[in-house]
């Protein structure tokens, strides 16, 4: 990942310029399973503009590169919690610095889920590994509205015990009324929950498929196999929102680096209806 335009970090005057990163101080780091850790990050100067669920900043470890993290969560006093799992030099980065080291952060970008969509309905959702992230908000506001729909599911799937996020989240929510499933690639001997893929126990939740709006977000395999899975329950799939990942470098429509079909995700997405998904799902990245 290419890094972005070096600026002042020192300064504390608002940032109009959406490829300037704007620094935030992490204020809190919490150990979310094997490989994934959440930061708190607050404004050292002005906050950037309020995220919605779904959408993403571009976060920048200084000297090392620039990538796309989705919205965790938001605190009312400004901060933003981003959750990030390790797989190379720039997340290992982000996740390695300490409480009161700074990040560049610029965004927010891109679409939200459209939780509305679901008002009256059945909202389920379906994550897969660190794709429960971007859904966490969005579950945290429908419980918070549990009353506006007929019934919430959460789905999860990941690969081991130790891998799931968020275990008291989920048993939070559970408590409050949600269908809250878990299933696990590999079990252990404490594990005596399912074993298997997301699509395996998606009609353990309790829904009227043709009265259903699911929000969905994994791996593409595992959207897609969802998507499938979900149409085959009867679901529409004009019903069923997706977050695309690719690759990202500017996030505002210029580099052409996430270019998708005739679009681009950091512009067009990453939140798309799957029925707009179909075809893309299966072009691979460059
Ligand atoms: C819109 C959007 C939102 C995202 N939100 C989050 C988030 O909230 N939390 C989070 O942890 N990650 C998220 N990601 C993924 C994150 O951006 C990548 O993991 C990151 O770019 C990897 O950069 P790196 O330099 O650490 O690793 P790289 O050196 O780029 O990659 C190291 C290895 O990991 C593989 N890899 C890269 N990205 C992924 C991936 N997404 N999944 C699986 N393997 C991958 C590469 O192919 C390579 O083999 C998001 C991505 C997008 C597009
Ligand atoms: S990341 Fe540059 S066009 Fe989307």
């Amino acid at each position: 990942m290419s890094e972005p335009r070096p600026t002042s970090t020192a300064s504390a005057m608002p940032v109009a310029d959406p490829m300037v990163p704007t620094p935030y101080e992490v204020v809190g780091r919490r150990q979310e399973g094997v490989d994934t850790v959440t930061l708190t990050l607050a404004p050292t100067g002005s906050a950037l503009p309020t995220a919605r669920p779904g959408q993403f900043f571009m976060l920048w470890a200084p000297g090392v590169g620039e990538v796309p993290i989705s919205l965790g969560g938001t605190g009312s006093d400004g901060t933003i919690e981003e959750t990030i799992r390790v797989v190379g030099a720039v997340s290992r980065a982000l996740v390695g610095t300490a409480v009161g080291g700074t990040i560049g952060v610029r965004g927010p970008f891109g679409t939200a889920w459209d939780l509305e969509a679901a008002s009256g309905r059945h909202v389920l959702f379906v994550a897969g590994g660190v794709g429960l992230v971007p859904l966490r908000p969005s579950i945290a506001e429908a419980v918070a509205r549990a009353d506006e729909f007929l019934g919430i599911g959460v789905v999860v799937g990941a690969r081991t015990p130790a891998d799931l996020l968020f275990g008291d989240l989920l048993a939070d929510w559970g408590r409050s009324g949600v269908q809250v499933v878990t299933t696990v690639d590999r079990g252990d001997r404490a594990w005596h929950g399912h074993i298997g893929v997301v699509t395996e126990v998606l009609d353990l939740v309790d829904l009227d498929p043709a009265a259903t709006t699911a929000l969905v977000c994994g791996p593409e395999v595992m959207m897609r196999f969802t998507a499938q899975a979900l149409e085959g329950l009867g679901v529409e799939l004009s019903d069923v929102q997706l977050s695309l990942e690719r690759n990202m470098k500017c996030a505002v429509g210029h580099c052409g680096h996430c270019q998708l079909g005739g679009g681009f995700v950091c512009l067009d997405g990453p939140v798309v209806s799957a029925d707009r998904a179909a075809p893309l799902l299966r072009v691979r990245e460059r």
